[in-house]
């Protein structure tokens, strides 16, 4: 966490896509507590000091959204990384898988990392509150949160047996 901490003192400036330092992700402005309270409640952020969830809270957008709102389209491009703090998403693999989403869950993370196109279309169930990092952000909490790298790895493993096995049967 030590260049997560850095941002947060100043002492190591960050950017998002754009260009803009220090630009705060889009979203309704929320006050820093609050966003920290949200960051507590994700089970990979568990680890993490006060000091780190304010630095965390920097590059971190909070967005809520109503049911039935589409939050990834499978085959387009996509730039966001999202976290589940409240309610429950769908997101739709195949026209005969459906897989639910709820607290403490992510998604988004496929398009990221090989920077292909959104695999499945993401869809909010109930109303949902979702913690927002943008890509450039979302590879620095990789290289400074080992539990996030971890949990990614052990949730894309999962996917792809999961996949191979719904291929055999
Ligand atoms: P991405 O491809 O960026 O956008 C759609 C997201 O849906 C994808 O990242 C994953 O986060 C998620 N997703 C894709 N396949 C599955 C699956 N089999 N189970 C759960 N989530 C999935």
């Amino acid at each position: 966490m030590e260049i997560v901490s850095r941002m947060m003192d100043g002492s190591l400036p960050y950017k998002f896509e754009d260009g803009q330092a220090g630009a705060p992700v889009p979203g309704p402005p929320i006050r820093r507590d609050e966003k920290i309270e949200h960051l507590q409640k994700v089970p990979v952020f568990e680890g993490c000091s006060h000091r780190q969830l304010r630095a965390l809270a920097r590059i971190t957008g909070v967005i809520d959204e109503p049911a039935g709102k589409v939050l990834t389209r499978a085959g387009e491009p996509g730039t966001e990384f999202f976290l589940i703090v409240d309610g429950t998403a769908r997101a739709e693999v195949s026209a005969e898988k459906q897989v639910r989403l709820g607290p403490g869950d992510f998604f988004g993370e496929m398009s990221l990392l090989d920077g292909g196109p959104r695999s499945a279309t993401v869809v909010a169930e109930t109303p949902v509150r979702l913690l927002v990092i943008d890509r450039r952000n979302f590879f620095t909490l990789l290289t400074e949160i080992p539990r996030l790298s971890h949990t990614l790895l052990v949730t894309l493993s999962r996917r792809v047996r999961q996949a191979e096995q719904s291929l055999k049967g």
